[in-house]
């Protein structure tokens, strides 16, 4: 070869290993090429820093939920006594790693301390101090939650109310309540209903569409619908088979109809332990099904994974036996369920 054309070869191979490759480079990447907001991890500050990297990861994530930092016992364990400091680091992360915060959870009766659930207050006395939660948390953080899961888990697995202090207390009108209050301290936040088995189009999806009505019906914002998604891939003691597309569709859009956005808020997608190669391979296409689900949905408008890695997911604790839901394993390496997850972002149909 004649040396100029030499060179002339070397500059066009060098060109072509600067461009950037082609396509989306991670999930959150992929679910904006789609037009879509966010895909999101449940975050905790642990001090591990091979997982943090990998959260923060803007190709892949552009959004997180503090798995922990923002619930009632951690942000005001006394009456009126606020303790924000671990609830404003991951507001401080967020800011440092440009990401949206998806704000977990106002009402809730679980993580709740006792001076709540058992503080025997009357219904004005209660509503007053939900408001004051409510009207110190959110507005702390108003302008750095992108969206607050208002009301948490607030029905029966048969669609019914579950019996709780604010619903025993107050009666049903407290879901209202407190996402007027939530609007009032943070307008800029959208607002979400979340709850978890709400993915089988049975009572109990149908009582969230109630609790949506509900809302509306008492001239109050509500902006969402946020499904755990707390899936298995196989049948489970306590879960699964996962629900098939169409039938997560038909869910997303009883909620979409009633002109409300839909995210999937919490998902890991377990199976009983231990995995195997074709176990993970299942994993993966039920990973792939439920991203579908969510891109055949126009107004699903993000996804968050409940964690990254399945050393520190709360299944196994939870319900021994069952795990290794997400999209890394143990070890803090990809599982095909990464994969999987991503093909359902990116498939056209
Ligand atoms: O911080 C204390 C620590 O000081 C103590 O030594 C240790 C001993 O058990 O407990 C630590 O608190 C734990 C906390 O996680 C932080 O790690 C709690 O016991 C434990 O119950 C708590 O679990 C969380 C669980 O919610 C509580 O209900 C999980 O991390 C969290 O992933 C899980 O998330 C929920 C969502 O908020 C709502 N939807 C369901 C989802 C899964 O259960």
């Amino acid at each position: 070869m004649h040396f100029t054309q030499l060179l002339t070869t070397l500059a066009l191979a060098g060109s072509a290993f600067a461009m950037p490759p082609k396509g989306p480079k991670g999930l959150a990447d992929a679910m904006k090429e789609r037009g879509r907001e966010f895909i999101g991890t449940a975050l905790t500050l642990r001090g591990n820093a091979t997982e943090e990297a990998i959260a923060r990861n803007p190709a892949d994530f552009n959004s997180f939920t503090p798995e922990n930092s923002m619930k009632w016992e951690s942000i005001e364990p006394g009456r009126n006594n606020f303790t924000f400091d671990d609830a404003d680091r991951y507001r401080d992360w967020a800011k440092k790693n440009k990401k949206e915060i998806h704000c977990h959870t106002l009402v809730w009766h679980s993580q709740l301390p006792t001076w709540v659930s058992q503080g025997g207050f009357d219904n004005a006395t209660l509503i007053s101090i939900m408001k004051n939660h409510i009207f110190k948390v959110a507005g702390r953080y108003k302008d750095v939650c992108t969206r607050w899961d208002v009301v948490n888990e607030a029905l029966n697995e048969d669609g019914t109310y579950r019996s709780s202090v604010f619903y025993n207390t107050i009666g049903e009108a407290f879901i209202p309540i407190a996402f007027r209050f939530a609007k009032q301290a943070s307008p800029k936040s959208e607002l979400f209903y979340n709850d978890y088995n709400l993915e089988y189009n049975g009572n109990k999806t149908l009582g969230a569409q109630r609790i949506v009505k509900l809302v509306q019906s008492y001239g109050v914002e509500i902006n969402g619908v946020g499904l755990q998604a707390h899936l298995a891939q196989e049948t489970t003691p306590t879960a699964g088979p996962l629900p098939d597309q169409k039938t997560l569709e038909t869910v997303l859009r009883g909620y979409t109809q009633l002109d409300v956005d839909v995210v999937y808020t919490e998902i890991d997608i377990r199976m009983n332990t231990p995995a195997t190669p074709e176990k993970l391979r299942a994993q993966a296409k039920a990973y792939e099904t439920v991203a579908k689900s969510c891109l055949a949905v126009k107004r699903c408008i993000g996804m968050t994974v409940w964690g990254i890695s399945d050393a520190f997911s709360w299944i196994p604790g939870v319900f021994p036996g069952e795990g290794a839901a997400l999209l890394w394993d143990e070890n803090l390496k990809k599982k095909p369920a990464y994969d999987g997850f991503l093909k359902g972002i990116k498939a056209r149909k």
